[in-house]
């Protein structure tokens, strides 16, 4: 089910016809929070396509945000890995033959679970920096053709976590810290032809598989400097922003959406540090 609806065109910022004619190119659209931000995007005029790996899930979503706005188009493209980049060449070809042209691309697609650094093997942090990284790279690469073409724009969904270091996340913040320089990278090269690139780092948003795996303890909430956890369309509001005419000059930026909250050194949960000791100590196991 959609979280957006016309409520957000009708009480919102933004003008209903924002990005008429624009079309959108979302990896992970199928996600909660990608989900959410292609929903706004459509909402106001866009056309887009969703990728991902799950063909059923793809396609119900890509349906059901179609529907939010008479005339919309939303393609669903399923069996998409980022980490194959050919895969992704194909969906971009899918893309240009049935809404003709892509403007924006939301590098969204991202793997993640808890582990330590002792029994993280070396496949399970590659996975998730080839899943994060890497596909973003790929992402960026398969589409680059057809985003300079429109003198478009790269968004990519990154984190706060490698601001600090969070326990049992050393494959997903070091997957980060590589998207964060990738994006400011490429706003250096491609902004001399004219296309923006920058990311976006949400932090504890609920709903999320995230925030159901790391907001554990109590009254998390209140260590917000804003007084509440975030919501996906609060990302779809930052993102809205970012690939909208205000933000033209606005590229190599990292938008943090997280009411404040990396600013306070963040969120050690309880699993902090006996957890660690009891994992990573000389008694306990190795994974290589
Ligand atoms: N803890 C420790 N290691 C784990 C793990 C966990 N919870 N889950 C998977 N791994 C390891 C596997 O054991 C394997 O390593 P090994 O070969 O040394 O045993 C490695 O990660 C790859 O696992 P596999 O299941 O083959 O990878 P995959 O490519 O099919 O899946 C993942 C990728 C692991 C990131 C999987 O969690 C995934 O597909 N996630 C997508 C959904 C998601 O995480 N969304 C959240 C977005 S924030």
């Amino acid at each position: 089910m959609s979280t957006l609806d016309q409520s957000f065109v009708n009480n919102s910022s933004w003008k209903p016809d924002l990005f008429k004619g624009k079309v959108a190119f979302v990896t992970g659209g199928a996600g909660t929070i990608c989900r959410v931000q292609t929903e706004a995007l459509v909402l106001l005029g866009a056309n887009a396509v969703i990728l991902g790996r799950n063909v059923a899930k793809t396609e119900k979503a890509a349906e059901e945000i179609q529907a939010l706005r008479p005339g919309a188009k939303v393609l669903g493209l399923g069996n998409v890995d980022v980490r194959d980049v050919q895969s992704i060449k194909k969906a971009v070809e899918k893309t240009v033959q049935e809404l003709g042209r892509i403007d924006f691309v939301i590098a969204g697609a991202a793997g993640n679970f808890l582990s330590d650094f002792n029994h993280l093997s070396t496949n399970a942090f590659k996975s998730v920096v080839s899943i994060d990284l890497l596909g973003s790279f790929n992402t960026a690469k398969a589409t680059f053709e057809e985003v300079r073409k429109t003198k478009g724009a790269y968004l990519f969904v990154s984190a706060t976590l490698h601001y600090y270091g969070v326990p049992l996340q050393t494959h997903v913040g070091a997957a980060k810290a590589g998207v964060d320089a990738l994006s400011n990278a490429l706003a250096v090269e491609l902004g001399p032809v004219g296309v923006r690139s920058n990311c976006i780092a949400p932090g504890m948003i609920s709903g999320t598989e995230g925030f159901a795996r790391l907001a554990t303890g109590t009254n998390l909430d209140q260590r917000v400097p804003l007084q509440r956890f975030g919501t996906t369309r609060d990302i779809a509001e930052a993102t809205v922003y970012l690939f909208s005419p205000a933000a033209s000059y606005v590229s190599g930026t990292i938008e943090v959406v997280d009411g404040g909250a990396w600013h306070i050194g963040g969120f050690a949960n309880e699993v902090y540090p006996q957890l660690l000791i009891q994992q990573n100590g000389p008694d306990s196991d190795s994974k290589l």
